[in-house]
């Protein structure tokens, strides 16, 4: 019976969990769990004989793949897989997925409640904004792009979106402003949305000169990876642009210095974004049944490491 290992450092809700276990059984698979480890070693260990590993923003590397000697693939519950060395998997023959689209309804919602929270001064008591009829810039229309945009229809926001690999025309369709470039979204919008994966191109993209074009008492709002952002220069520009505010659901690596920024700054302790009992069921379901038709029918949709 193959043995699918679900090693999640940051576990699963509950229902999620035995969602995963039921969709393996009917599948004729078992689960075995790792959660809430804190050491690679644990990691190692427990890969060991699995056939199978369902992960969130674990990291998988060359070392991992050595130790899962059975291992042929992993599912990233979840969209981005920058965490896992796709180079090393096809190396190992171990194919590789994500599930996309399955929590980003859970990222989208979140960005709107850290985004009130933002302009109503971090419920200081002084009063604050209304999103209502800001310009809202989205960068990457991807699956939780594309929700954004239509939740920020709800609050009557003014919704630009910026995507280098999607045609301006797909935006359009939405009802939603297409322009030319990060620098037009950057310097048209009030608040910008980063929604892009962390790439080779990404990587600190998010730089002094891109968010120095946003009008005065601009917000951006991380809920992608800290990668992307550069996060010296950003300093260096809150430092000097006091109007501006940085709102991220990923905890810079310079927390202590952005929080020196006081009021202007605010991170959640730890990723909360796809942190919902819906997400969780979504993604981690989606993620046995992937390895259930992987192993029973040789479905590869979904692989990344093509
Ligand atoms: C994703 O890429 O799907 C999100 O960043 C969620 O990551 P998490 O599963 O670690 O919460």
């Amino acid at each position: 019976m193959n043995k699918i290992l679900v090693a999640t450092e940051k576990p699963f809700a509950q229902i999620a969990v035995d969602g995963i276990k039921k969709a393996a059984e009917d599948g004729g698979m078992e689960v075995v769990l790792l959660e809430k480890y804190t050491e690679k070693a644990q990691l190692l260990a427990a890969v060991a004989d699995a056939d199978a590993l369902i992960i969130r923003s674990d990291k998988v590397d060359n070392e991992v793949f050595d130790a899962a000697k059975k291992l042929k693939i992993v599912v990233r519950a979840g969209a981005g897989y920058d965490n896992v060395d796709l180079a090393a998997a096809t190396a190992h023959g171990v194919v590789v997925m994500n599930t996309p689209g399955q929590n980003s309804n859970a990222v989208a919602e979140l960005v709107f409640g850290m985004l009130v929270y933002a302009v109503r001064n971090f419920y200081n008591g002084k009063a604050g904004t209304e999103l209502k009829g800001k310009k809202l810039g989205i960068l990457a229309y991807g699956n939780v792009g594309r929700r954004v945009a239509h939740i920020a229809k709800g609050f009557d926001m003014d919704v630009y979106a910026y995507d280098a690999y999607c045609p301006a025309s797909a935006i359009e369709a939405d009802g939603v402003k297409a322009v030319s470039g990060q620098d037009e979204l950057f310097s048209t919008c009030d608040i910008v949305s980063l929604h892009i994966p962390a790439t080779a191109e990404t990587r600190q993209s998010i730089n002094y000169a891109l968010v120095n074009k946003m009008p005065k008492g601009g917000i951006l709002i991380n809920t992608a990876r800290k990668e992307v952002i550069n996060e010296a220069e950003l300093l260096k520009l809150m430092a000097e642009r006091t109007d501006l505010k940085y709102i991220t659901d990923i905890m810079p690596d310079a927390d202590a210095d952005f929080r020196a920024l006081e009021g202007r700054y605010f991170s959640t302790p730890k990723k909360m974004g796809a942190q919902t009992a819906e997400a969780n069921v979504n993604a981690g379901v989606a993620a046995a049944r992937q390895i259930v038709a992987f192993f029973n029918e040789g479905c590869t949709r979904f692989q990344v490491n093509k």
